[in-house]
């Protein structure tokens, strides 16, 4: 089906979150090692970038390297660093062009020295971008992000700057890696796992999610207008009934 023609550019969501999921398998489907599927992944994140802000979606979150990540088999996690500087690197000046701002969330201090090097030159070098905003989750958790959020207001109501009756969903939202930033409508995960996998747990609370079987290194334009325009045709209620949408 052709979804591009069927998607209304009016009622596009403003902000996109996606796990991609299936690499490794996908590589092993063609009996090569994993890191080969984490290469090959990257095609599909040059392709859903620039498709998406072709669309006019104003933010973009990809799940790239989760706190769990670090577990992975050593080698494996050295070989996914390598990709994302060198990644990082050569697509900066595409991103430029294309005035797409390159953002991060998660504990970026973590990541290796050089990694830390490429992000920060990318992110000075595309912060006047502001056709799409990519934000890129590295060494991400949501449980992290919150606990986090809490020591920040733990410490601000400690020092008599915060009174514990202040404390409401704005304040706590303002603590959060994502502040200033629109929660994302719809959350795509690939290769048919169902799960939230400590994403975005505050941020997704109302956002649609749609799942596909499609191993993330297939991911093409394709699938991404085929979930917009999935998510274009469902009922966002927000707690209310379908009469009072209306
Ligand atoms: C999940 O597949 C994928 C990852 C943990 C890494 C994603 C990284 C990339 C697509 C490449 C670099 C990204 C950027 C933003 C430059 P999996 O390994 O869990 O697959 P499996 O579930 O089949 O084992």
């Amino acid at each position: 089906m052709d979804f591009k023609n069927k998607i209304d550019l009016n009622r596009l969501p403003k902000h996109i979150a996606i796990i991609m999921d299936g690499n490794g398998r996908w590589a092993k489907q063609q009996g090569e090692q994993r890191i080969f599927g984490h290469h090959n992944g990257v095609s599909s994140v040059r392709e859903t970038t620039e498709t998406a802000a072709e669309l006019g979606v104003k933010y973009l979150t990809l799940y790239a390297f989760s706190t769990e990540n670090w577990n992975r088999p050593k080698e494996e996690v050295e070989a996914l660093m390598e990709l994302l500087v060198h990644t990082i690197s050569k697509e900066t000046p595409t991103l430029l062009k294309n005035g797409i701002k390159l953002e991060t969330i998660g504990d970026i201090d973590s990541l290796p020295r050089s990694c830390i090097y490429e992000l920060n030159e990318a992110k000075k070098a595309t912060a006047a971008g502001d056709r799409m905003t990519l934000i890129l989750a590295l060494s991400y958790s949501a449980k992290w992000e919150i606990i986090r959020a809490v020591q920040q207001i733990a410490e601000a109501v400690k020092d008599g700057s915060m009174q514990p009756n202040e404390i409401d969903e704005s304040v706590f939202a303002s603590k959060l890696c994502t502040a200033g930033i629109p929660d994302p409508e719809l959350m795509i995960r690939t290769s048919g796992e169902h799960r939230i996998s400590n994403f975005l747990l505050w941020q997704l609370s109302y956002a649609e999610f749609y799942f596909t079987e499609v191993l993330w290194p297939d991911f093409r334009k394709e699938d991404l207008y085929a979930a917009i325009y999935d998510y274009q045709n469902r009922e966002r209620r927000f707690g209310k009934t379908s009469e009072q949408i209306q």
